[in-house]
C-alpha cells in the first residue's frame, strides 16, 4: 500500500507518469484536474461553477475540489493506496488533506521552464477517451485522431497562452511553498522531469519503492 502526491508545475508530465505508474502498481490514479475537467463535461452544478475559473488558469475554490476529492477517495478502490495527481495545491488544501488521509511520499517533479512551454503547447488531447499526445514528443499515428477512437484531438482550453501564463504564475505563488512544507516532514522527494516517459518513470519508481 502506497500513498503518493505528486506535485508540479503544469505541463511538467505528472498526468503522463500518475496514469502508467497507477498501472504498474495497480492502485489508482486520482487527479482532480481530471475530476473537475468530467464534471465540466457533465455540466454538474459543481462543473458549472468550477469551468470559468479553470479556463482562466485560476484554481477552483477549495470547497468545490474538497468536494469532489473527498467522494472519491472515499470509494473502495482507494483503500489501497493512490496517486493523487494535483491535489493539495495551497496550504489550505494540504491541511485539508492531512485530515482526510496519511500521505506515505510526495514526488516533486522539475523541469527547466522553456521545456515545460513546449510540452503544454504541443499538448493535444481525446475528448472522448481523455488521451492525452504531444505533437511533438508523442503524436498520434493519424494526424489529429486519437489512436483508440479517432476522434479529433482538442486543445485544452487552459493551454492557450494568457491561461498558461496564469497557471505557472499561480503555481509558483501558491502551490510550489508546499515543496518546503513537505520537504520538513521529509516526505519530499525531488524528481528530474526531463527525457522520455520511460526515463522519468524508472526514476519515479526508484523513489517510491
Ligand atoms: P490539472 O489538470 O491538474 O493541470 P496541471 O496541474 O496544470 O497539469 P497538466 O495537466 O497541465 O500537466 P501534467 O503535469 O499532468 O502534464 P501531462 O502529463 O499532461 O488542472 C487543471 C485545472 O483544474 C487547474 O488549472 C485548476 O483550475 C483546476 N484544478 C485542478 N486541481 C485543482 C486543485 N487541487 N485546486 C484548485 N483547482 C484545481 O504532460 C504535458 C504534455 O507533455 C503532454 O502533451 C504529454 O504528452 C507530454 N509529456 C509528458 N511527459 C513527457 C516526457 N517525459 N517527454 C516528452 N513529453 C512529455
Amino acid at each position: 500500500m502506497v500513498r503518493v502526491v505528486f506535485v508540479g508545475p503544469p505541463g511538467v508530465g505528472k498526468g503522463t507518469q500518475a496514469a502508467e505508474l497507477a498501472r504498474e502498481l495497480r492502485i489508482p490514479h486520482l487527479s482532480t484536474g481530471d475530476l473537475l475537467r468530467a464534471a465540466v463535461a457533465a455540466q454538474s452544478p459543481l462543473g458549472r461553477q468550477a469551468e470559468g475559473h479553470m479556463r482562466a488558469g485560476g484554481l477552483v475554490p477549495d470547497d468545490l475540489v474538497l468536494q469532489i476529492l473527498q467522494e472519491r477517495l472515499g470509494r473502495p478502490d482507494a483503500a489501497g493506496g493512490f496517486i493523487l495527481d494535483g491535489f493539495p495545491r495551497n496550504p489550505a488544501q494540504a491541511v485539508a488533506l492531512d485530515r482526510i488521509t496519511p500521505v506515505d511520499v510526495v514526488v516533486a517533479f522539475d523541469l527547466p521552464s522553456d521545456v515545460l512551454e513546449s510540452r503544454l503547447v504541443n499538448r493535444r488531447v481525446c475528448p472522448t477517451c481523455q488521451s492525452v499526445y504531444n505533437l511533438l514528443t508523442q503524436p498520434p499515428r493519424v494526424a489529429g485522431r486519437c489512436d483508440r477512437d479517432g476522434t479529433e484531438l482538442v486543445q485544452r482550453p487552459d493551454d492557450r497562452p494568457e491561461a498558461v501564463a496564469t497557471r505557472l504564475r499561480v503555481y509558483a505563488e501558491q502551490t510550489a511553498p508546499l515543496r518546503e512544507l513537505y520537504r520538513a516532514r521529509g516526505l519530499l522527494r525531488a524528481v528530474d522531469a526531463r527525457g522520455t516517459p520511460d526515463e522519468v518513470r524508472a526514476r519515479v519508481r526508484r523513489l517510491i519503492d
